[in-house]
């Protein structure tokens, strides 16, 4: 008796858990189909009603047939992670249009194989750091080729990495595994793409990171963390890729609800914190 309970359970854990890659592919397909047509009925028929967590955008929940997944996209660049594990995908997508641009991170959580939450983060004008064209043209430069399997880093360091990043906005004293090089598209602002490129040209300190929500690929190194930045707690995703455990390019959004996040270009460090040039 006891023994079956503990099957039933161990089996029903499993069963919540286990997901496999077509289905995870398949479930990004049906995302990218919907923001293209702005079409969603095939998306959300895929939800799964009876564990739902909700749709959110920029951390307010609402419903999915208010959201921007109604207004058909012309998507220029997309680029997923798909966590077995979590079973998770984050994907990146960029609208680098003239006239109506966007860049939106979406993580697409699944449960019973089914979704059971979406939660995107969806920039814009305004937004901190926003430049399209800098986005799509930086992002396509980059190497995001699948890491050999001998080379790959464990879930648990890809974690580690990201954590010790985000750790560092409140705590000093962390240690980043800093690759080099390391550069940093934050919004669409580039760092320094050369073989010297750093991403340890300093961070805000007293900004606590937090509310994290991870999205982990150990093929990709990759990792997607939303979370709640700084006190203010806007929404924002950090995507990281982990090489050989050190972290080699860093992709920021962040919505903040006012243009640039109050804050006047330039200005804005010298006064708020000691360290320029960036926010991330
Ligand atoms: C969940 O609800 C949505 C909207 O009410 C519906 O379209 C969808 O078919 C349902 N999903 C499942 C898996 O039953
Ligand atoms: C997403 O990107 C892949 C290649 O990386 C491409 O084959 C596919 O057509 C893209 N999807 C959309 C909807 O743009
Ligand atoms: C946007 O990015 C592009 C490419 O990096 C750059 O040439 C351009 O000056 C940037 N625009 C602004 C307004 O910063
Ligand atoms: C993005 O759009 C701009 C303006 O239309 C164009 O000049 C640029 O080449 C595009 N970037 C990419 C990477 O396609
Ligand atoms: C960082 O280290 C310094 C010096 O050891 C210590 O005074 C400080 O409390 C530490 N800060 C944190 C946030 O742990
Ligand atoms: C990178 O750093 C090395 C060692 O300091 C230096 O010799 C080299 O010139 C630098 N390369 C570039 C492109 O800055």
């Amino acid at each position: 008796m006891l023994r079956t309970s503990l099957l039933a359970l161990a089996f029903g854990a499993c069963a919540s858990a286990h997901c496999t890659m077509k289905q995870l592919l398949e479930t990004v397909d049906s995302y990218l189909a919907a923001q293209t047509s702005g079409q969603i009925s095939a998306f959300t028929s895929r939800f799964d009603n009876s564990t739902w967590l909700g749709y959110y955008e920029n951390s307010v929940k609402m419903p999915v047939n208010t959201g921007i997944l109604n207004k058909p996209l012309t998507i220029t660049h997309n680029r997923s992670i798909y966590d077995m594990t979590g079973c998770a995908t984050y994907t990146e997508v960029v609208v680098n249009s003239t006239t109506d641009p966007y860049v939106i991170g979406t993580q697409l959580h699944i449960a019973n194989h089914n979704i059971n939450k979406v939660d995107s983060l969806v920039t814009k004008p305004g937004d901190w750091l926003f430049n399209v064209t800098g986005t799509a043209y930086w992002t396509a430069q980059e190497n995001w080729d699948p890491i050999p399997e001998a080379k790959r880093d464990s879930r648990e360091m890809i974690k580690k990495a990201a954590d010790a990043y985000c750790d560092l906005f409140n705590n000093p004293n962390v240690t980043v595994p800093w690759g080099t090089p390391c550069v940093r598209l934050e919004g669409g602002l580039y760092g320094d793409p050369g073989p010297n490129g750093s991403c340890n040209v300093g961070v805000p300190s007293g900004v606590p990171l937090t509310n994290r929500r991870y999205v982990i690929d150990e093929s990709m190194g990759s990792v997607d963390v939303m979370l709640d930045f700084g006190n203010s707690k806007w929404p924002d995703s950090h995507q990281f890729r982990v090489e050989n455990g050190r972290i080699r390019y860093v992709h920021t959004l962040t919505h903040c609800g006012v243009a640039n996040c109050g804050l006047v270009n330039g200005m804005m460090a010298a006064r708020r914190w000691p360290v320029r040039p960036c926010l991330h």
